[in-house]
């Protein structure tokens, strides 16, 4: 039987009440359709870090390295100060695992309420390709004089023509295998670049060209250009105008938190940090939400998506589908995608999709 090592680490707030779910589920998924997925828990974030000052030991980063694939609940709480854990483990993890493109689906599941008005799962249907590796997430830059008034700062959007092609390559690749056309939802393949490159002279010089000479191997996929501005008026007003969107890091990161508002928040938003000749690691884009832990009130479905994604990198297609219909199947009987007035129990939101997989 087909096994796949998954390093899961629930993390902190929710984190953990939403993993328990994901796992509930591809569970479900591993009955069904004959694979095993042997999960090693991690103790990671603000916990251990508050109890032993630890935040991503070497020896762990380096177990991560063996697995076929991480699932990661949340990190974050109120008592750490912002950055210690993002920087040291999230984005460690992306860096030294070259996690180099962030995957987010931006898809509406039937009976969620947008806050697009006049515009369904029909429209809502796209994807984002984010760079997760460079641009000013770099962190290149200083600051001098920084306690006067004399104070300068910089911090440097920096790309390598190798992290652009690899990134464009990906987004390329994903447009022919998921694109409207191919997923039969449309008659075309296209894969939009969004960035700034009537300002960002340079970087789009750079970003403009690859992306044409990469381009020009995938004559299935057509392309398009947005400025990053207009796209976020784009995604509001006329969603469906898009299939497949690669950006730098930066722009992804805000556009894509636009995105999940708009297919519903962040109950059902989920993420890979995807390295493709490496370990990738999903995860519900949510956060912590530390206020709702042990309350049995929070939205396990962007959890149980990202396992889908998982099952979808590892290979397990039919077994990500499944999920992704039995989710489908659910939404339209949940009251609301936020936490406390889903009209059931965090456990019972994934009973029900287990169930849904089983039959
Ligand atoms: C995300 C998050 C991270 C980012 C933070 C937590 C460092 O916002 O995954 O989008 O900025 O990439
Ligand atoms: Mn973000």
């Amino acid at each position: 039987m087909k096994t796949y090592k998954i390093a899961v680490i629930p993390g902190d707030g929710t984190g953990p009440e939403v993993i328990g779910e994901g796992l509930k589920v591809l569970n479900a998924a591993e009955q069904v359709f004959g694979f095993r997925l042997e999960s090693t828990p991690y103790d990671l974030g603000a916990g251990r870090y508050l109890r032993t000052g630890e935040i991503l030991p070497d020896t762990v980063l380096d177990e991560f390295r063996a697995h076929d694939a991480m699932y990661l609940g949340a990190i974050g709480d109120p008592r750490v100060k912002p950055g210690i854990l993002e920087k040291g483990i999230l984005l460690r993890m992306r860096f030294e695992l070259d996690q180099y493109i962030n995957l987010r689906p931006i898809r509406l599941y039937p009976g969620v309420e947008t806050p697009i008005k006049g515009k369904g799962p029909k429209e809502i249907d796209y994807c984002v390709v984010r760079e997760n590796s460079g641009g000013l997430y770099t962190g290149m830059g200083g600051i001098s004089r920084a306690d006067s008034t004399d104070a300068v700062a910089t911090q440097v959007m920096t790309y390598t023509y190798e992290q652009v092609e690899r990134c464009c390559r990906y987004a390329f690749e994903y447009a022919r295998k998921y694109g409207k056309k191919a997923r039969g939802v449309g008659d075309r393949n296209t894969l939009a670049l969004v960035g700034k490159s009537n300002v960002l002279t340079y970087m789009y010089q750079l970003w403009n060209r690859v992306f044409a000479e990469v381009g020009e191997e995938y004559p299935d996929v057509e392309r398009q250009y947005f400025h990053v501005d207009a796209t976020t008026l784009y995604m509001v007003a006329s969603p469906e105008m898009f299939d497949v969107i690669v950006t730098e890091n930066m722009f992804g990161d805000i556009i894509t938190d636009l995105a999940a508002i708009t297919q519903g928040g962040l109950g059902v938003s989920s993420g890979g940090n995807i390295n493709p000749q490496g370990v990738s690691m999903f995860e519900p884009i949510g956060g912590s939400a530390p206020s709702w832990t042990g309350k049995h009130a929070i939205n396990p479905i962007a959890a149980i998506g990202a396992g889908a994604m998982m099952l979808e990198h590892l290979g397990e297609t039919e077994a990500a589908r499944a999920i992704e219909r039995a989710i489908a199947s659910v939404t339209p009987k949940m009251k609301s995608q936020l936490a406390n007035e889903m009209g059931f129990t965090t456990e019972q939101i994934g009973d029900m999709i287990a169930a849904a997989v089983t039959r």
